[in-house]
């Protein structure tokens, strides 16, 4: 059977998934008795997701995205049980990823979106939310959240508009030694020529959307039913280029666990988790198109029927299954068109 969506009155305690360690936070939602059963609403006008250093340029739609952010933020001391809070956000991958969610029915099994079949349905919902979330804030219904492109030597440093003290867009718990202009290593090597580490990253990419690839759930991730133990196991682009940014932006002076973008439960703190997932789920669509003999869709009725609940824009609690999820145009949105120099980096 698919997973079922947690019971937000029965959330707990958050762990450390690596430890087990209780962490010092309480992630859990705010509880409502009315759940609706989401339907996409008709697309009038495509949200055009564009890439983050060519925002730095784009003064207007910099401005809109500020501006939005300073809003959501605003919520965490105006109203911190409104859901479309900040913090609020954040806490979603939290509960989500470090137990405060049991199974339904299993109360030793915890929810876990991660290494497993579900990391992109779970992950493109949760953005679809906080994208209408903040277009509401700023009452722009196009609005659409940058990706940071660091599968493109172009974007391959942590995006500008993000590395501003002053933005709502910034973040303290970063590397330092990451900062603009460091180039990204998307394969952990630690290689210090840049040129090096730029052709290495390209490599990656082509390795795991490409040549490790020999089934849909390579890519996908293992399967992962409703009473099954978490963490079945990752696929090819979770496993890769989506964990080494998170490790690589994640703050070594915070030990143990690298808050915010280190570790589960702190990583939506950081304006910048979301971005690092715009390009994760760019992903997922664009091997979608690829010309490769891999099948691109899992028709498992278990995939297809797992769900989640999000708050959506209008703080109504909201269930969403991954069948709704596979075409992200009937959502609305769409990736800018860049180019995609890995496809011929064959090692
Ligand atoms: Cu839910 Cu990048 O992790």
């Amino acid at each position: 059977a698919p997973l079922q969506p947690p019971e937000f009155k029965a959330c707990g305690e958050a762990h450390d998934v690596g430890t087990g360690d209780r962490l010092d936070v309480n992630c859990c939602p705010p509880v409502t008795d009315k759940i609706i059963d989401y339907k996409l609403p008709p697309v009038t006008k495509l949200r055009v997701r564009p890439p983050a250093h060519k925002l730095a340029k784009d003064k207007e739609n910099l401005a809109k995205y500020e501006e939005a952010m300073r809003r959501m933020r605003a919520l965490d001391k105006d109203d911190p049980t409104d859901p479309r809070g900040f913090t609020q956000q954040a806490n979603i991958h939290c509960a989500y990823c470090n137990g405060a969610h049991d199974q339904v029915g299993f109360k030793d099994l915890d929810i876990q979106v991660h290494n497993s079949w579900l990391f992109f349905p779970f992950h493109r919902w949760y953005l679809y939310f906080y994208e209408r979330i903040l277009g509401k804030l700023i009452d722009d219904p196009t609005f659409a959240l940058p990706f940071w492109n660091w599968d493109n030597p172009k974007g391959m440093q942590m995006p500008q508009i993000f590395d501003n003290e002053r933005s709502p867009l910034y973040d303290a718990n970063r590397n330092q030694s990451n900062r603009p202009p460091a180039i990204i290593d998307l394969g952990l090597t630690n290689i210090s020529d840049d040129v090096q580490k730029v052709v290495n990253n390209l490599t990656v990419m082509y390795s795991e959307m490409v040549r490790s690839v020999n089934s849909t759930i390579d890519f996908m991730g293992q399967p992962y039913r409703a009473g099954d133990q978490p963490s079945p196991g990752m696929g090819t682009s979770e496993r890769g280029s989506h964990i080494a940014a998170h490790a690589w932006v994640g703050d070594p002076r915070n030990d143990p666990y690298h808050e915010d973008m280190g570790n589960f439960y702190s990583a939506g703190r950081d304006p910048l988790f979301y971005c690092h997932h715009g390009n994760v789920d760019r992903m997922w669509s664009i091997w979608r198109t690829l010309k490769t003999d891999v099948p691109k869709n899992l028709n498992d009725p278990d995939f297809l029927n797992a769900s989640f609940l999000f708050y959506d824009e209008n703080k109504q609690l909201v269930r969403v299954k991954a069948a709704d999820c596979i075409d992200h145009t009937k959502m609305g949105f769409e990736y800018e068109k860049v180019d995609t120099p890995w496809l011929n980096y064959k090692p």
